[in-house]
């Protein structure tokens, strides 16, 4: 399929959101990816547009809506995400929720209504088992989820609408090279150090692998071809992570 329309990935330079903003432009969308760090510091392609937007400042929402209002996106997908450094303080709580859910929400619920648009956002199945490392980053997706029925509420009646897709245990490089290197101390297979980690990160993983990046890719283009019947939906490629009931 052939698309001259355009993508914004915030979040996009690096991780999943880059490999999303790699094949959504290999797919002939005319992408836009966000990040914090400069251009030269980013590995993707050049045909791939990238905007830096750090959504911690006290100026993101309105460099948020200045950015979707110059690339007009067909498809926005919200893909940033900070994570808590080691023993936060009060102020990186807020400027967690700040990146992962406020500015997102307050921005979107501004935006969305008047635009013909599907947004995707990203969040991680970190909700269903908050522990004490976790729990405020689970706790800013799991507002966010909630903002994001908000949201879809906002989009009712309009040309937007707006999706959820809930990841678990993604192959991304850093965790895929960290499970290789605990393989070659071992002298065991990276595929058995991948299935003894699931097995012990969560008992209601139905998966003994990490989740290709790819099905991330193919999981936002089944939510952009849905259109409006998209709206308000959960699309979960998450291993199972919430047991059986939900
Ligand atoms: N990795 C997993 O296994 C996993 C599992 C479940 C769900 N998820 C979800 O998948 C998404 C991506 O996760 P990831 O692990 O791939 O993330 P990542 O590699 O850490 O990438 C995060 C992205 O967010 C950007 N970012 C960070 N702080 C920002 C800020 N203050 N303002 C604007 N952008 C900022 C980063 O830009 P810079 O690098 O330029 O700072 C980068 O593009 C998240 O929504 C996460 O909740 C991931």
């Amino acid at each position: 399929m052939t698309h001259t329309q355009r993508a914004l990935v915030i979040g996009g330079s690096r991780g999943v959101g880059a490999h999303l903003a790699a094949g959504l432009d290999e797919r002939g969308w005319s992408v836009t990816a966000t990040g914090r760090r400069p251009r030269s510091a980013v590995g993707l392609d050049v045909s791939v547009h990238y905007e830096q937007l750090d959504l911690a400042t006290e100026t993101a929402a309105t460099d948020m809506t200045g950015l979707l209002r110059k690339v007009r996106p067909r498809l926005l997908v919200h893909n940033a995400v900070a994570y808590p450094a080691p023993e936060p303080s009060l102020t990186d709580y807020e400027a967690i929720f700040r990146v992962n859910t406020l500015v997102p929400y307050r921005v979107l619920s501004g935006y969305l209504p008047g635009a013909d648009c599907t947004c995707v956002v990203i969040n991680s199945d970190a909700i269903y088992h908050a522990n004490r490392t976790s729990g405020v980053y689970a706790a800013s997706k799991a507002a966010l989820r909630v903002l994001t029925s908000a949201l879809a509420d906002h989009c009712r009646g309009s040309r937007a609408c707006v999706a959820t897709l809930l990841l678990g245990p993604l192959a991304d490089d850093r965790k895929v090279e960290q499970l290789e290197r605990i393989a070659r101390q071992r002298k065991t297979s990276p595929e058995e150090v991948t299935s003894a980690y699931l097995r012990r990160a969560n008992p209601s993983y139905t998966t003994d692998s990490l989740i290709p990046l790819d099905a991330c890719l193919r999981s936002v283009e089944y939510l952009v071809d849905l259109g409006a019947q998209a709206n308000g939906m959960l699309c979960r490629l998450d291993s199972g992570s919430a047991g059986s009931l939900i």
